[in-house]
């Protein structure tokens, strides 16, 4: 945002001290000494500007397609881009923001890994007047967090329980109660994503709300006991983790015949890990031959080969391509000197303030609707759901 740019001339002056210091002149970046409006508030053509986008990691294709889907919309609305993945890697993350600064990127837009890890650069962010925008998961700690582009992610939760009660027999796939639903009680287990990440939370709790009264009214049973965020969360969404929890449950809590029926996931990774373990040990292979009915999110192409093969029950469609075109509408607001619309200016307090919203939809995906929802919209070929990859 030229605007607020040109207001920060001492940080800026800073921060073009700093460059030279390094002799660093970041590729597309050297035009803002020289383009600057004396008066300020004229905008620059979107091509020359650059706009750093830092993603967590790519061992999650969801994080891939996000990276791809913004960086092209970005690249077809003329601007430079910077992309960088950071391994799940904190100190990764940081190093690559503080580069894009250094950069003097005119826009960041960040996916943080540990959303509260970021307070230094969105302070340096905010000095050098650089707008960002929390891209999916929020960042907290920070009054430098001008706009946050996410999808609904309480009823993300609400979503991953429903289809767990689906799943059971509890409900139709409409959300309606089943008139002939099986009297139970059912046993689950509930997963949690990680505890550093925002989003986390307001998953679980959609989902547990959601649960609650099958809970309360005996329907549904933990036997493990483990309810607790802090006991069920997934450090960095780990596959693996998450299975060595799973094959854990299944030695302390199931070894003596218990039955488990289904398993509250957040993340398709995490199912993954699941499922791996209940297979392994003598669950399935299919829903059909008792596998417990495990839920998911971001349909990853592998878990919807996986929910058309019978084996994971469903996942949450999480249209990457919408929320990357959310992000550069309020990309080019900011920097057309305007604010961006927000759906949503009440429910993503950082600890520091509200920060402005705009909220997306998600589906549930059933063996049954994946054609519609995941082929027919284009973000899968039918060949890519057969293969699983
Ligand atoms: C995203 C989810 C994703 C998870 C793990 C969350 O912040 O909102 O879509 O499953 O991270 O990558």
């Amino acid at each position: 945002m030229r605007t607020r740019k040109f207001a920060a001339v001492a940080a800026g002056l800073t921060m073009a001290f700093a460059l030279a210091a390094c002799g660093g002149e970041g590729a597309g970046s050297g035009n803002d000494s020289t383009d600057a409006p004396a008066g300020g508030g004229e905008t620059a053509a979107a091509g020359d500007q650059t706009i750093g986008v830092a993603m967590p990691t790519q061992t999650s294709e969801r994080w891939i397609a996000d990276g791809d889907a913004v960086k092209s919309q970005l690249e077809e609305a003329g601007y430079t881009v910077d992309l960088q993945f950071a391994n799940d890697d904190i100190p990764t993350q940081t190093q690559q923001i503080d580069q894009m600064i250094l950069q003097d990127v005119d826009l960041l837009i960040i996916a943080s890994i540990d959303g509260t890890a970021l307070t230094s650069q969105l302070d340096a962010a905010g000095a050098a007047g650089i707008p960002v925008i929390a891209y999916d998961r929020l960042i907290n700690g920070s009054e430098n967090v001008d706009f946050y582009v996410t999808f609904d992610n309480y009823n993300v939760g609400v979503q991953q329980a429903t289809s767990l009660l689906v799943g059971l027999g509890l409900l139709n796939e409409d959300g309606s109660e089943n008139p002939d639903a099986p009297a139970g009680p059912f046993n689950i287990e509930v997963f949690a994503g990680s505890p550093d990440d925002n989003n986390a939370g307001f998953f679980f709790n959609g989902a547990m709300d959601t649960l609650k009264p099958y809970l309360d009214d005996g329907t549904l049973v933990v036997p493990s006991g483990q309810t607790e965020f802090d006991t069920v969360a997934t450090l960095r969404w780990s596959q693996e983790a998450a299975q060595k929890r799973m094959e854990d449950l299944l030695t302390s809590t199931y070894s003596g015949g218990e039955e488990l029926h289904g398993v509250l996931s957040p993340f398709d990774g995490i199912s993954r890990g699941i499922i791996t373990a209940l297979q392994g040990a003598g669950y399935g292979p299919t829903l059909e031959e008792g596998l417990p009915v495990v839920s998911g999110q971001d349909a990853e192409i592998a878990s919807v080969a996986l929910i058309d093969q019978g084996v994971q029950f469903s996942t949450i469609f999480k249209d990457t391509r919408k929320l990357a075109t959310e992000s550069v509408r309020a990309a080019e607001a900011f920097l057309q000197g305007e604010e961006p619309e927000a759906n949503d200016t009440e429910t993503y307090d950082n600890g520091v303030k509200v920060v402005p919203s705009y909220l997306l939809e998600s589906d549930i995906v059933y063996a049954d609707n994946i054609t519609e929802l995941l082929v027919d919209s284009g973000y899968y070929t039918a060949e890519q759901v057969e293969q699983g990859s």
